[in-house]
């Protein structure tokens, strides 16, 4: 549209579409994803196999919500961070300065990286202070959605616009699985004068609802509009990078298949109305909309139950517009993404009890991970080659989505065998009063890795805890 809209100077949208449409290698509306289309790193490297960027983290004024500038905390001046795009095997080196007025890291949300480039600070590296830089150097071996966010005062830092998404790309994926969006959603707490809110508001009970913005954003803007052709499908891969929030999404009169979870396409798809993404988690889902030229339909965040007074009074809430253009036309069929994950064998699996623990004594939350909040328990320990089951125990008054860093899970029951499709997953609800469980096979990745809840105040408030794996010991 903005090469559409330059050349031809068109006044509508509608007008440019009926102009460009040859050749477009998309039959959605020329333009269609305007408003929506996240901004790229640009990769310095002219080698095929190599990526290689500059990513500056500094504060921005930007005009979040229209009238009032706020001061976002951000990669490259840009809400969310320029979209990082490499493929499967690819290297990718981010050469990053931190310009910010605190101590970062950068941590891979979702990548099997090395430990020393996970972006775990004290483990990993030493935080990036302020002025300082690092130099990250990642080969990428999973296609997927991925993305990346501090891993120091997350709550703060990503709470304040620290995040953007990392997609990696299999050369040997099917063709016209639909024309595609990467979204990224979240949310910011935002001032009517546009100052961010404390970041601590509410104290002790800020920390155990976790702190919902006031303002949903899908790719760093509000209820923006999507142009659509009738019929015509599309793929939405979706990163939730709010620090707390849950996203149950609705399309009035549609439902979604989903195709792909954390680690790539699940091995069968399968459909889903309301589609729910916990933070930190992502979904790869396709969807096909319909509506006469000039409607307008519109995606909405629903509220979901994630615990003690989440949903109580609240409204449901509008993310972004679709509005059709043009005539409808018709997809050819969903080419077949179903995708072989092996099990995992849980014949000798170790055994690991997780529970989630959370008190508030004298107007101070504890969060923490078997009661002892991070950094007091020891490591888990486990060893490169060694399989473990996990059981991820919550009897708090609320869910919570658990990650893991650096290794896929399968989600599994009690005695190891699969549980719905097969997937591999990094990120997943623990909803209130259940247990999870969850089979990890350590590649030779060893070091220290982190696990927590991704409700980054509860993260930070100690409800967090590592893994210590070594090598393979050798007689
Ligand atoms: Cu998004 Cu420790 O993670
Ligand atoms: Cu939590």
């Amino acid at each position: 549209m903005r090469l559409c809209a330059a050349i031809f100077g068109c006044a509508t949208l509608t007008a440019c579409s009926e102009q460009a449409t040859e050749g477009s290698s998309s039959a959605q509306p020329e333009g269609w994803d305007a408003e929506l289309a996240l901004v790229e790193a640009v990769d310095l490297d002219p080698a095929e196999d190599v990526v290689e960027l500059d990513l500056t983290a500094r504060v921005a004024e930007l005009e979040v919500r229209s009238g009032v500038k706020t001061p976002v905390w951000s990669y490259d001046g840009l809400l969310p961070g320029p979209m990082i795009r490499a493929k499967k095997g690819d290297l990718v080196r981010v050469h990053f300065d931190n310009d910010l007025p605190d101590a970062t890291t950068i941590h891979w949300h979702g990548m099997r990286v090395p430990a020393a480039m996970d972006g775990a600070p004290g483990h990993s590296q030493p935080p990036v202070e302020a002025g300082g830089s690092f130099d990250y150097e990642l080969v990428v071996p999973d296609a997927g959605l991925f993305w990346y966010h501090p891993h120091l005062d997350s709550a703060k830092q990503v709470g304040s616009g620290l995040y953007g998404a990392f997609l990696v790309e299999d050369p040997g994926e099917p063709e016209h699985i639909g024309d595609e969006l990467v979204l990224v959603l979240s949310d910011m707490s935002i001032e009517p004068d546009g100052s961010l809110t404390a970041p601590d508001t509410g104290g002790a009970v800020g920390d155990l609802f976790g702190r919902e913005g006031n303002t949903l954003l899908v790719n760093g803007r509000v209820r923006p509009t999507l142009l659509a052709r009738s019929g015509v499908r599309q793929r939405w891969r979706i990163v939730n990078t709010s620090r707390t929030r849950y996203y149950q999404l609705a399309l009035e009169g549609h439902g979604f298949t989903r195709i792909g979870g954390d680690g790539g396409f699940i091995t069968e798809p399968e459909t889903t109305e309301r589609p729910l993404v916990v933070p930190g988690e992502r979904a790869d889902l396709v969807v096909t909309p319909q509506g006469t030229p000039g409607s307008e339909l519109v995606v909405r965040w629903v509220p979901y139950d994630r615990g003690y007074g989440s949903t109580y009074n609240r409204p449901e809430e509008d993310l972004f517009v679709v509005r059709f253009v043009g005539g409808s036309k018709t997809s050819p069929p969903l080419p077949n993404t179903s995708r072989a994950i092996e099990p995992i064998d849980p014949t000798g699996a170790e055994p690991v009890d997780l529970e989630f623990t959370m008190v508030a004594e004298n107007g101070v939350a504890k969060m923490a991970i078997n009661g002892a909040p991070f950094p007091d328990a020891p490591p888990v320990a486990a060893t490169v080659g060694q399989v473990q089951l996990w059981s991820v125990r919550n009897q708090t008054e609320w869910a919570h989505p658990f990650h893991l860093h650096g290794f896929f899970f399968q989600v599994v029951n009690a005695s190891g065998a699969p549980l719905g499709a097969g997937e591999w997953k990094d990120t997943i609800n623990v909803p209130v009063e259940s247990t999870l469980h969850l089979l990890v096979d350590y590649d030779d990745r060893p070091g220290m890795w982190m696990f927590h809840c991704h409700i980054l105040d509860h993260a930070e408030r100690g409800m967090m805890g590592m893994l210590h794996l070594s090598e393979q010991a050798h007689p």
